[in-house]
């Protein structure tokens, strides 16, 4: 092993756990794929029949193929090109499929990062009020035109409400689902899309679950007080979910949890995106 692999093991081994942290090759993912011909059109083909199902399931009047052909030009063209972190290919297909076919008027998202998805909304939805907050700066990288960008928790402005039935909140920030699910129906919104949502047993996924997510709303092995324990980078931690958090449950009006691509792409797979609409 070279001297630098060496270091780097040790690193993530001995020293940077303490912190959560990880030393890693950055996520280029998406850059290579088939060139046109008949095998980057089966890819899409492929892609497209995961796809379809779960627009038609969200009664989402869009068909897949042509949004993957756009979807592949966008993301080619993709400002912030390691997006380590945040969403890479196949969550940002999803993403870009949804908000092309929710058509919003107004999409806030809370999880800035580098600035990746909501430039990507943008691409999907041009004529959108884009709103994105965050609580530090520090990581952005990309500040797209006509986005607004605000440093802080949402819930600090108290002017971010659903304009409309078309309005979407995106949640990208590892804060509980049940807190985010709560403060986004008091604000009006109906349509939110959830990312890490990930179930009980896989909270070890991501370094900080929004537990409990929606797909732990959803379960019915989850009751209050029930403990989950799980292990991330060699250490150990426990959630016990509260009846106070469950009680989110009575918003959900509908979980459609997006499909895995990456048996259709080769691409990483996400982390668990949801569409969530909450009740009248
Ligand atoms: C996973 S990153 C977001 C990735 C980004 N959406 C993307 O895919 O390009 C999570 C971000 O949430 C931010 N964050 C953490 N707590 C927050 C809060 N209470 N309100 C807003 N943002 C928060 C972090 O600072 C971090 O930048």
């Amino acid at each position: 092993m070279n001297v630098k692999a060496s270091v780097v093991r040790t690193l993530n081994r001995h020293v940077l756990p303490r912190w959560r942290l990880v030393l890693r090759k950055s996520d280029k993912g998406g850059d290579d794929l088939p060139l046109p011909g008949p095998f980057r059109d089966r890819l899409i083909d492929r892609t497209a029949a995961l796809l379809d199902p779960y627009l038609r399931e969200a009664h989402l009047g869009l068909v897949a193929r042509p949004l993957i052909e756009e979807f592949l030009g966008v993301y080619a063209r993709r400002p912030v090109r390691d997006n380590a972190g945040g969403t890479a290919f196949n969550g940002s297909l999803v993403l870009f499929a949804l908000a092309r076919a929710l058509n919003p008027v107004l999409i806030v998202e809370c999880g800035t990062w580098k600035g990746h998805t909501a430039w990507l909304f943008r691409q999907a939805a041009p004529a959108a009020r884009i709103v994105t907050c965050d609580i530090e700066h520090e990581n952005l990288e990309h500040r797209e035109p006509g986005i607004e960008y605000r440093l802080g928790d949402w819930t600090g402005f108290g002017d971010l409400n659903a304009e409309s039935p078309q309005s979407l909140v995106f949640f990208d920030d590892h804060v509980s689902h049940a807190r985010r699910l709560r403060e986004a129906h008091q604000r009006g919104f109906r349509t939110v899309i959830l990312d890490d949502d990930v179930p009980a047993e896989a909270m070890f996924v991501t370094g900080d679950p929004p537990a409990p997510t929606a797909a732990m709303l959803s379960d019915p092995a989850i009751a209050p007080g029930t403990e989950i324990a799980w292990t991330y980078r060699g250490r150990k931690f426990h959630h016990v979910v509260t009846a106070e958090a469950l009680s989110a449950r009575a918003l959900l009006a509908e979980r459609l949890p997006a499909p895995d691509l990456a048996p259709a792409t080769w691409q990483s797979r996400h982390n668990g995106i949801s569409l969530v609409r909450l009740r009248g």
